[in-house]
């Protein structure tokens, strides 16, 4: 069905959304389900992600998804490319493009890139006709709502706008249930009506005092904040990590200790080999350019050590495995677990593993990956990615390197079959489970496991037969 053709809902409001990625399929999918009079539209340029969201096999895994999707998908819920036709039949368009770090160009490196969004604008511009409430759903620098409200003044046929700042704080892993029951819903803007009819939209399923009405600024800014915040935790426990390695204490027992404070809480305490994510570190990138920007040089430099952690733990991790396998990987078979950036989801964007995987590469290191969700092709092309040199080409020699000495297998006893070590790069629950008996038969002695995420029990480890390396903690010699 075309989104033109889709009959009017009771109560008049039809959605539609552009970009059908992590945060445009789920969250379209949680309304389409929960309101079931108004239809959704979710538009993108990319036919095969839209083939794939109109199939059994959805294009991004999510647990509970599918389920979602199967419900409200051709009664009140389209996917289609159709971009023109979804925008000029809708009340309110949501963006949920992508916004990612510039890679060229002023701002390369720290600046968000918002061709997109703009394209978006423009889009909607040129399409519509009447009145239109435009939601900004991806996550933006603040002050975008200005440039998308200036564009929108263009309208060559008399449209008029409101435009919204709608964050979305959903996690990859947990999107469903974060969509059900969010801690907040976020909404900026300055049309009290505009607010209202989003609100209402949220408050079929959400309780009203759970959404938070701000003006346009403050919920851009919050969005950045909450990120900033969030991986400002996470760098602030690996970096006591490495103390902890130094001087014999445990960072699970200090994070547990520091935890109980209830100004401090138990969450985002977990030390790592690193954050991933396509959001983290982006958006600091993006809050240090803002504040770059605006003058405030020493505010930039504070937020920007949190992602030089972040890149000090992943490398922390790779220089240790080699350290240990006797100062060289060359030519040893590495078993890597997991490859996506968190469990859960078939998401590989900043993922550790990938710098893990490059450094060890670099090193001569064969590798043998296995990740239950992530294929071959995403997990080559990763690869690929990270050698791009400046001029985004990837050398004959690294080329190479990804064919002769990578090779993805379907189990993790199969990757780590002869290998000399194990490094746990995602903490998936099927992890815990392997028989680590027959894990350490197979492997090359003495067997060493690096353990990125401190999910395997270390002790039990170390009584198989296992040189266990994990983080924050001191090694575990086999007993
Ligand atoms: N992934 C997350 O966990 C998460 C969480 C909260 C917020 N966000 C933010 O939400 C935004 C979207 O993130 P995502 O992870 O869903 O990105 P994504 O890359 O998965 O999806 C974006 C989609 O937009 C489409 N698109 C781009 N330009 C388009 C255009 N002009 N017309 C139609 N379609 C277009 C792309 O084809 C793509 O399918 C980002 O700003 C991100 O920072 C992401």
């Amino acid at each position: 069905m075309s989104p033109s053709s889709i009959p009017s809902s009771p109560n008049n409001l039809r959605i539609c959304c552009i970009g059908a990625g992590y945060v445009g399929g789920p969250t379209m999918a949680m309304i389409a389900k929960q309101c079931p009079e108004i239809h959704v539209t979710v538009v993108d340029l990319n036919q095969s992600r839209i083939d794939q969201w109109n199939s059994d096999v959805l294009p991004i895994y999510e647990p509970g998804l599918k389920e979602v999707v199967e419900q409200a998908r051709g009664r009140n819920l389209t996917f289609s490319t159709d971009v023109e036709g979804g925008i000029r039949s809708s009340d309110m368009i949501f963006i949920s493009v992508n916004t990612p770090t510039k890679t060229h160009g002023m701002g390369a490196g720290r600046a968000a890139n918002l061709e997109f969004v703009e394209k978006c604008a423009r889009r909607i511009a040129e399409c519509s006709v009447g009145h239109k409430i435009v939601v900004e759903k991806s996550t933006l620098p603040v002050r975008t709502a200005e440039a998308v409200k200036r564009i929108l003044k263009s309208a060559p046929n008399g449209a008029t706008f409101d435009v919204l700042s709608n964050p979305e704080f959903l996690a990859e892993g947990t999107a469903i249930a974060d969509l059900l029951a969010p801690d907040r819903v976020l909404i900026g803007g300055e049309s009290a009506s505009a607010i209202e009819r989003l609100a209402q939209v949220y408050e079929r399923w959400i309780p009203r005092e759970k959404i938070l009405t701000t003006n346009l600024w403050s919920s851009e800014l919050s969005k950045l904040t909450a990120n900033a915040f969030l991986a400002q935790r996470v760098s602030s426990i690996n970096a006591i990590s490495a103390l902890c390695e130094a001087t014999g204490a445990d960072v699970d027992e200090v994070a547990k200790a520091i935890g109980t404070d209830s100004r401090i809480g138990p969450k985002f305490l977990k030390a790592s080999v690193g954050f991933g994510g396509s959001c983290f570190q982006k958006d600091i990138l993006n809050l240090v350019y803002l504040c770059e920007h605006f003058g405030l040089a020493d505010v930039a430099r504070y937020w920007e050590q949190v992602v030089v952690m972040n890149d000090y733990q992943k490398k922390r991790f790779s220089t240790n495995i080699v350290r240990t396998l006797f100062h060289t990987v060359s030519d040893k078979q590495i078993a890597i677990w997991g490859f996506a950036f968190k469990k859960d989801t078939n998401d590989t964007r900043e993922s550790a593993a990938i710098y893990v995987c490059r450094d060890l590469l670099e090193e001569g290191a064969r590798l043998v990956i296995y990740d239950p969700r992530v294929s071959e092709k995403q997990i080559r092309n990763d690869l690929l990615h990270v050698f791009k040199d400046q001029s985004l080409e990837v050398s004959a020699r690294h080329r190479q390197l990804i064919e002769k000495n990578v090779t993805v297998v379907s189990d993790a006893y199969q990757a780590s079959n002869q290998a000399h070590a194990i490094a746990v790069m995602t903490e998936w629950d099927e992890f815990k489970q392997l028989d680590m008996h027959r894990v350490h038969q197979n492997m090359q002695q003495p067997a060493f496991l690096f353990d990125g995420r401190n999910i395997l029990p270390a002790e039990k480890l170390a009584s198989i037969g296992f040189e266990v390396h994990g983080i924050g903690r001191s090694s575990t010699l086999p007993s």
